[in-house]
């Protein structure tokens, strides 16, 4: 049934840090009461449409493994194989699904759609990456850091690489967390100016840094998490070549991370291309959560449904 008032899961910067540490506390129960076998049907009899524009492995297989869990149902609507593909709009949709499913989680190139789709839906929508942002990897990515690290103070947090829709959602969460991060892209590959700024007030609000560098060798020093993303995005192919080009100092390699503290964690969303923005070595070497990090979005996920659906 269409419900009368609804939260959407749009962007981190829409949370309070207590309703953040919140969703943190609820999926470290989930995944431990999943891990002893004893999953509660939290969402029984309730189904998520999930609308994917783009490939995906783990949102997809994530979202849909975590509403079985929760004695749910989810129901993968590639958006070439729904109307969405011949124009219906992304209001209609949202209208039709909203009679159907209990919530729509969506994955889109512009980040408008997601937020038209929230706006029509009369059931929570859950934003699945767009091109601006990826809050659900961002809220999973803070998780394994506390499940790694037992505490957000006085970590470094370090992200290098493309100045992109993951880094967008890792400023916002760890300057609202307060976790100093610093942020080293090339010159042309920054973050969006008005993320940074918003993450700045936040961070001043919890006594935490951000900053934003050029330089890899003297960014990830001392660094207790190193974290990268490909650098080129979904849809962003064609750039590819050139992008190899701009980003070849930015490599997570071994030399790199000797610099970094000796206990700290090497962190990837993955999909990853392996021999570019991180070599094989780090990525399957012994201080890499990179695979746990991506179990922990099915945790973070069924937190994430929970509030939202039940
Ligand atoms: N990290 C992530 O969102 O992976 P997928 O593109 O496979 O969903
Ligand atoms: N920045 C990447 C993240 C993939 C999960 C992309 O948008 O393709």
């Amino acid at each position: 049934m269409p419900q009368k008032t609804k939260k959407d899961f749009i962007a981190i910067s829409d949370f309070s840090k207590k309703e953040l540490l919140s969703f943190l506390e609820l999926a470290k129960k989930l995944k431990k009461a999943h891990r002893k076998g004893k999953d509660k049907p939290l969402l029984r009899g309730k189904s998520l449409g999930m609308i994917f524009q783009k490939s995906s492995t783990r949102t997809r297989v994530s979202f849909e493994s975590g509403m079985i869990q929760l004695g749910g149902h989810a129901l993968f609507l590639s958006s070439n194989d729904i109307q969405i593909g011949r124009g219906e709009t992304i209001a209609d949709t949202a209208r039709v699904l909203s009679r159907y499913v209990d919530g729509i989680m969506a994955r889109t190139y512009k980040h408008q759609d997601v937020l038209d789709l929230a706006k029509y839906a009369t059931v929570p929508v859950i934003n699945g990456l767009t091109d601006f942002n990826h809050p659900c990897q961002a809220l999973t990515d803070v998780f394994t850091v506390l499940e790694k690290k037992t505490s957000f103070r006085k970590l470094k947090f370090v992200y290098i690489g493309d100045g992109n829709n993951m880094v967008h959602s890792l400023l916002s969460a760890c300057s609202k967390l307060g976790i100093n991060i610093v942020v080293c892209t090339p010159p042309n590959y920054k973050p969006s100016n008005e993320v940074v700024e918003e993450a700045k007030k936040y961070a001043q609000k919890n006594n935490s840094s951000i900053s934003l560098v050029e330089e890899p060798w003297g960014a990830i020093k001392d660094a207790d998490v190193v974290y990268t993303d490909t650098w080129a995005s979904m849809g962003q192919e064609a750039e590819h070549e050139k992008r190899l080009v701009a980003f070849r100092n930015y490599q997570i390699d071994k030399d790199l991370v000797k610099h970094a503290k000796k206990d700290h964690i090497v962190m990837h969303c993955l999909p990853a291309h392996r021999g570019e923005e991180i070599t094989s070595d780090v990525l399957d070497g012994p201080n890499s959560v990179i695979f746990d990090q991506a179990e922990n979005r099915m945790h973070v996920q069924k937190a994430i449904l929970v509030k939202l659906m039940s």
